[in-house]
């Protein structure tokens, strides 16, 4: 697709892998230019020159707000105009049983789902207030329903929730839509992270899941661009369970699948 000065803009954060980078070809394919940003800038790079003229690359650590502010004034500095924010980037959290989590790690996931996420969303107002916008926000199963060993990453998805729902409100007067997505799990590095230290049984899993199977990057990020296109214009302050049925199951007495 022939991509102009005046093709929207997306800045995808977390875009070097998995759902990130799923969304950010979503996006290119929808003919926006995108703006790939990732703690690891390389891969990042790699990832903007693999979709084509018209597409960048940007190194964050989205728990910084110096670096998060940074990031948004570079993208803006480049293009000339963000429509576009897609809050992505996150990491697991610990496992460990909560009696015996510390508050630096219980800290490092609040800082990079939950600051990440507010920072990144504010200097991204700025910037679309008076011409509108559309922010979107990862939130996850774990959000909306309890998991063991998961607190600080399910605090951190039910604050996004809440971070969601209150921006949406403040700022649908200056055009700009907020939306969340809730996945449910998805076939990516972070839960094959999970599966191979022993922490996710996936056949149990599948078991637990409606739809019988994990999620693919893709179809998350088909969610992603249908809550950021004018099709979703009078959407905002939603949060969209793409999880195979995960929350709608009732049966309380099913195992989790994760061990
Ligand atoms: N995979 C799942 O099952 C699942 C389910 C629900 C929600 N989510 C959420 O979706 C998002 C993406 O998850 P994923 O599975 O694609 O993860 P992933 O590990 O495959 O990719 C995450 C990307 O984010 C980047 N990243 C990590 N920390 C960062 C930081 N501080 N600053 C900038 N970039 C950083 C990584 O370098 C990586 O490229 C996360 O917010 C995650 O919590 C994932």
């Amino acid at each position: 697709m022939t991509l102009t000065q005046t093709s929207p803009v997306a800045l995808v954060t977390g875009a070097a892998d998995g759902i990130g980078w799923a969304i950010a070809r979503r996006f290119a394919q929808a003919g926006c230019r995108v703006v790939l940003a990732d703690l690891d800038g390389g891969r990042a790079a790699d990832r903007a020159a693999s979709l084509g003229p018209g597409h960048g690359a940007l190194q964050v650590d989205v728990a910084e707000e110096a670096a998060t502010v940074a990031m948004v004034a570079a993208a803006l500095a480049r293009t000339g105009r963000l429509d576009i924010l897609v809050n992505n980037a996150g990491i697991g959290d610990s496992h460990r049983p909560t009696l015996e989590q510390d508050v630096a790690s219980f800290d490092r996931i609040l800082r990079v789902h939950l600051d990440g996420t507010f920072v990144a969303s504010r200097e991204a107002a700025r910037a679309m207030a008076g011409r509108g916008g559309a922010i979107l926000n990862l939130s996850s199963i774990a959000g909306i329903t309890g998991l063991p060993r998961r607190n600080a990453y399910g605090a951190a998805k039910a604050g996004i929730i809440a971070l969601t729902r209150s921006m949406a409100c403040e700022w649908a007067g200056s055009g700009i839509r907020v939306n969340a997505v809730a996945p449910g799990y998805v076939g990516t590095a972070l839960v094959a992270g999970l599966e191979a230290a022993g922490r996710l049984d996936r056949a149990r899993l599948e078991r637990r899941i409606p739809l019988g199977r994990l999620a693919e990057p893709a179809e998350i990020a088909e969610a992603a661009w249908f809550l950021c296109s004018p099709a979703a214009s009078y959407v905002t302050g939603a949060v969209l369970s793409v999880d195979g049925g995960w929350s709608a199951f009732g049966d309380a007495g099913a195992a989790s699948g994760e061990a």
